[in-house]
This record gives C-alpha cells, sequence and structure tokens, in this order.
C-alpha cells in the first residue's frame, strides 16, 4: 500500500498533509510513504525530516503519485494536478464540493475515489478527523493574534508610574470552534470579552471562559440549532433585531473578530458599514469569515483594509498562517481517519462503505459522484489543465 503526499499548489497554501510524526505511523502500519520534494517547505519540515521518518523523497508530483493507492492533501487537486492521478487511486483532501462543482466532475470521470475530509460528519467516533475544528481553532487565536498586532494599543490593563491603560475590548461574534478559542486567546492577552452567538448552546460556553454573552433574544436562540450542532439562518426580524443591538454594542469596542458561518450557506452579514464607521479611529475587526462572503460590510479577500482609521482584516488561509501547527493537526486528523479504516493483516486501508464516516465523507466513487449533496453532477472527462486555479480556499 503505497501513499503519496503532494506538495500543494494551490496560490498562498502553506500547508502539508503529513507530517513527519504521521509518516512515522503510516510506516509503522506497514504502509510505504512517498513525499513530493518540498512538500513540507511552507511548514518548515524538511525532505530530510520526512526521510528520517521513513519516506522515500519523490522529485514531483507526477513521480510521488506514480503507482500510488491513496493519495493525501491539503487542497482539492487542481486540474493540473489531476492528470497524474490513476484511475482507481483514493484521495483525502479539504474538497470543498462548493466551491467548483465542475471539478467534481473531473475527479469522477478520472476514477478518483475522493474522500471531502471536511465533510466529516460530528459524531464523538469521528471528533479526531474533524479538520474543520482543528483549522478553525488555529484559525480563532491567530485572529486574536494579528488583530494584537495591527492595534496601536495595549491589549490588558496596565498601571504604570507614568499613568493607566485601559484594557481593550473585544468582542466576538460567532462563538463555534473559532470563536471559543479567540475568546479564550483574548481573555488570556487580559482583554475585557463578550461575544455573541444564535445557537443556545454557545450561552454556557462562552461564559465558562469568562466572557460576557451578549443577545437579543434568548427565546429564538432555543430553536436555532440543528441536529449537527451547526446554526440555522435565522428570521429576518431576528436579524433586524440583531443589528440593532449589535450597532449599540460595536461602537464601544476596540476590536471585532467575526467568525458566523452557516453551512452551505453565505456567511451572514453582522456588520454594516455604518457599524464600521461607527468604531473609533484604531479599532481592529478581523473577518474570520471573508472567504465565504464575509461577515462585514468593505471587508476584502487577504487585504487589510482601512476605513477612515478603522482597519479589517480579511485575511485568506487563515490555518495556513500557522502552516506548521495547522499542517500537524491535519495530518493527525488524515492518519485517525485512516487508521480507523485500516486492515491489519492486509496492511491497506480498506473502507468500508456503509460505515456512517464514509457515507459522509465520500465524495466520488467509480467513475460516479456519490455525495447526495452533489448527487446531480455528471462524470466528466477531466478537461485539459489550466492552472494554476483559485486560492486556498477557492
Ligand atoms: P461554524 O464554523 O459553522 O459557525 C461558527 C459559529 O457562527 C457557530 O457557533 C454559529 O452558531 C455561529 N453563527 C451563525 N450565524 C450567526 C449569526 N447570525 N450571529 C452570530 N453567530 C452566528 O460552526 P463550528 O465552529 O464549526 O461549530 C459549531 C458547533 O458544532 C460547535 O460549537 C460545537 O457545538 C459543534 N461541534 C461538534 C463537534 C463534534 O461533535 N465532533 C466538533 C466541532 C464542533
Amino acid at each position: 500500500m503505497k501513499i503519496a503526499v503532494l506538495k500543494e499548489t494551490r496560490p498562498g497554501e502553506t500547508r502539508v498533509a503529513a507530517s513527519p510524526d504521521s509518516v512515522k505511523k503510516f510506516v509503522a502500519m506497514g504502509a510505504s510513504v512517498a513525499v513530493e520534494t518540498g512538500a513540507g517547505d511552507g511548514a518548515r519540515f524538511s525532505d530530510q525530516a520526512f526521510r528520517d521518518a521513513g519516506a522515500e523523497i519523490a522529485k514531483s508530483g507526477v513521480d510521488a503519485a506514480n503507482a500510488a493507492d491513496l493519495v493525501l492533501k491539503v487542497q482539492r487537486p487542481t486540474r493540473a494536478e489531476l492528470s497524474y492521478f490513476a484511475k482507481g487511486v483514493k484521495l483525502a483532501a479539504i474538497m470543498s464540493p462548493h466551491a467548483e462543482p465542475d471539478l467534481l466532475g473531473a475527479y469522477a470521470g478520472a476514477g478518483v475515489d475522493a474522500f471531502a475530509m471536511d465533510l466529516m460528519p460530528r459524531i464523538t467516533r469521528a471528533q479526531s478527523m474533524d479538520v474543520l475544528s482543528s483549522q478553525s481553532n488555529l484559525a480563532g487565536y491567530k485572529a486574536v493574534i494579528d488583530a494584537a498586532a495591527y492595534y496601536g494599543r495595549a491589549i490588558p490593563m496596565m498601571m504604570t508610574a507614568a499613568g493607566s491603560i485601559a484594557a481593550a475590548r473585544v468582542f466576538i461574534m460567532g462563538a463555534g470552534v473559532a470563536g471559543l478559542q479567540a475568546i479564550a486567546t483574548a481573555r488570556r492577552l487580559g482583554a475585557i470579552v463578550s461575544a455573541t452567538d444564535v445557537r443556545w448552546a454557545a450561552k454556557e460556553q462562552v461564559e465558562s471562559l469568562g466572557a460576557t454573552f451578549v443577545t437579543v433574544d434568548e427565546e429564538a436562540m432555543k430553536s436555532s440549532e440543528t441536529s449537527g450542532g451547526y446554526a440555522k439562518e435565522m428570521s429576518a426580524d431576528f436579524q433586524k433585531r440583531q443589528a440593532e443591538f449589535v450597532s449599540q454594542h460595536v461602537k464601544k469596542q476596540n476590536i471585532v473578530i467575526t467568525t458566523a458561518l452557516i453551512p452551505g450557506r453565505p456567511a451572514p452579514k453582522l456588520l454594516t458599514e455604518e457599524m464600521v464607521r461607527s468604531m473609533a479611529p484604531g479599532s481592529i475587526i478581523v473577518d474570520l469569515a471573508v472567504e465565504q462572503g464575509g461577515n462585514v460590510a468593505l471587508s476584502q479577500l487577504g487585504e487589510a483594509v482601512d476605513v477612515d482609521g478603522v482597519i479589517i482584516l480579511g485575511f485568506a488561509n487563515v490555518p495556513g498562517r500557522l502552516a506548521a501547527d495547522a499542517s500537524s493537526l491535519y495530518a493527525r486528523n488524515l492518519l485517525n481517519f485512516i487508521s480507523a479504516f485500516w486492515d491489519k493483516d492486509a496492511k491497506t486501508f480498506k473502507v468500508d462503505w456503509e460505515d456512517d464516516i464514509i457515507k459522509g465523507v465520500a465524495l466520488t466513487r467509480d467513475g460516479k459522484v456519490v455525495h447526495p449533496n452533489y448527487a446531480n453532477v455528471a462524470a466528466a472527462e477531466p478537461a485539459p489543465a489550466k492552472d494554476a486555479e483559485n486560492g486556498p480556499q477557492g
């Protein structure tokens, strides 16, 4: 059983799908691992570190993928990368299937059995394979660090002989995985932290981290969560009242970090231009939802925008800004996924197509798009490469 790890080619992607640690474990399980040279450069994992862990270093992606049974990637393959996948090969990656539905047909047409790690079901057994959680957690932390770096003041209260500095007020919108880590990080830095969410369960989690939970309507929150733990889209009336409430709260904040997402929908718009302009010059806003359309009016993907002294940070691929940790955790998610379906006798990845985890993540199989959410996409001839394509999250 040969596992191939390719160097990421999408612009701005710094992560890699394996770490020396995960390679060592795959080798101990009886797999052979080929890592494309330079694959770990962005995460500072050298070819030598992968070699020491037991990998063979391949001089190109074509060589790494040659005769591979399973390819590991961070981002879904571009058409250029797809050209060196053999028919029948398995692939595990963050597939972002909604971003380029045409590509799904191309993967099926190429005979690749693709597993979308970003569709991992949120069941207890799959927690250690949940890439959205592992990456969002780092993004939440980094959002606070980025905000602190752009903020022209200190975050904690300081009492000095020359006078006192007030603690920064930090408001976190969306208290899921990223938001909770942002709250914890801002608290550790000494900020006065408040947070909001539309899910009832978030209130207790926010308060247990020492932040104040603020909301416009507790009753409406009690029915706002799906059985999968995600937020539903709120009614127009709730959104209107939320906006009025937020406009009062936001103008007293120094830093606002927005993380709100609704699966399969554009990110909810939470901060209007008027709210942005109501903040004092020197305030910082971090829009972690910018790749899904953004929570903040005027935020720009990949940019720091200055709106009359209020800086809106819209960095792309925030987990990739902590490439070593993001890669290590992602590699561990992949290792846990593959280990769960490892046939110890045959020393192979043996897919149980009836397992709930596999049903959740299987996108393509035997030349067809099989995931129920994308079943209308037909298999297509993998068109000639026209890369490089989109940025990190497409
Ligand atoms: P997410 O990334 O989809 O959304 C981020 C947050 O935005 C969520 O908390 C959501 O409620 C909130 N939000 C949506 N619309 C909003 C609005 N209009 N205003 C304010 N906030 C809004 O969610 P994430 O972080 O992936 O996880 C959500 C929850 O899923 C977690 O808190 C947890 O309870 C559950 N979860 C379960 C896991 C498991 O059992 N394996 C793993 C990870 C999370």
